[in-house]
């Protein structure tokens, strides 16, 4: 099955058009989206509606539950809570409560898929060192993990921690990260998402430009701060 992975659109969707109009995913059989489809951008509703339109699986993500109000505006840092709020009163009730009703993880054969950590879904800790992926690793005997939540894209090996490939077999891979839509924060300011055969046992991410102008634009516009529009451009 060949596996188009997406994470982090959050309200960027002229990043997430450009994704999902790129001929390499465009023949996927399944879509999977790790979490964070709101938050920052100024298009939430937007990309709700496309990521339900095309996504198979979604988890949510700590923005989703943010917004959702299932876990409490201290988590964020100021930007963060500032989009939030702003976005609350732009939802419907229905976009609401598909908001609230996602899982926090989702198995697809040997797949564990959850936005930031398999050790612990809903913790929100990052996995940044090879320490921590090694706990995560561990707590999924026998499985590969799908997540996001960092905005860059990576593989953590079972034997060898942090590879720098962009590609590679999942033989020996513990945990694979698909990098951002819509706020890449790795220096590459394209939008990023990934493929994944699981007949072929490979994986590849991929990067995708975007109109980032009108993205930056359309946030300095609804009055969300403006740095939320500067760092895209510079993808960090
Ligand atoms: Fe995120």
């Amino acid at each position: 099955m060949k596996l188009r992975v997406i994470s982090d659109v959050h309200g960027n969707i002229h990043a997430l058009e450009r994704v999902l109009a790129d001929l390499d995913g465009a023949g996927a059989d399944l879509t999977l989206c790790l979490g964070d489809s709101v938050g920052y951008g100024a298009f939430p509703s937007e990309c709700i509606r496309l990521i339900r339109k095309n996504c198979g699986i979604v988890v949510a993500g700590n923005h989703d539950c943010g917004v959702a109000d299932s876990i409490p505006l201290e988590h964020f840092n100021s930007a963060g809570e500032t989009a939030i709020r702003w976005i609350r009163p732009r939802m419907s009730p229905e976009e609401l409560e598909w908001l609230a009703g996602l899982p926090l993880h989702a198995t697809l054969g040997d797949l564990f898929l959850c936005h930031s950590n398999p050790a612990h879904p809903g913790g929100w800790v990052y996995i940044r060192n090879a320490s921590q992926a090694e706990r995560a690793i561990q707590a999924r005997p026998g499985q590969i993990s799908l997540i996001g939540h960092t905005h860059m894209p990576g593989c953590w090996t079972r034997s060898s921690g942090f590879s720098e490939r962009t590609d590679g077999t999942l033989d020996n891979t513990g945990i694979l990260n698909c990098g951002s839509v819509g706020q890449p924060r790795d220096g590459d300011p394209r939008a990023a998402y990934m493929i994944l055969d699981t007949e072929e046992m490979t994986w590849r991410h991929v990067r995708v430009e975007y109109d980032i102008a009108a993205a930056a634009s359309a946030i300095l516009d609804a009055g969300l701060p403006a740095m939320l529009a500067g760092r895209l451009y510079i993808g960090r």
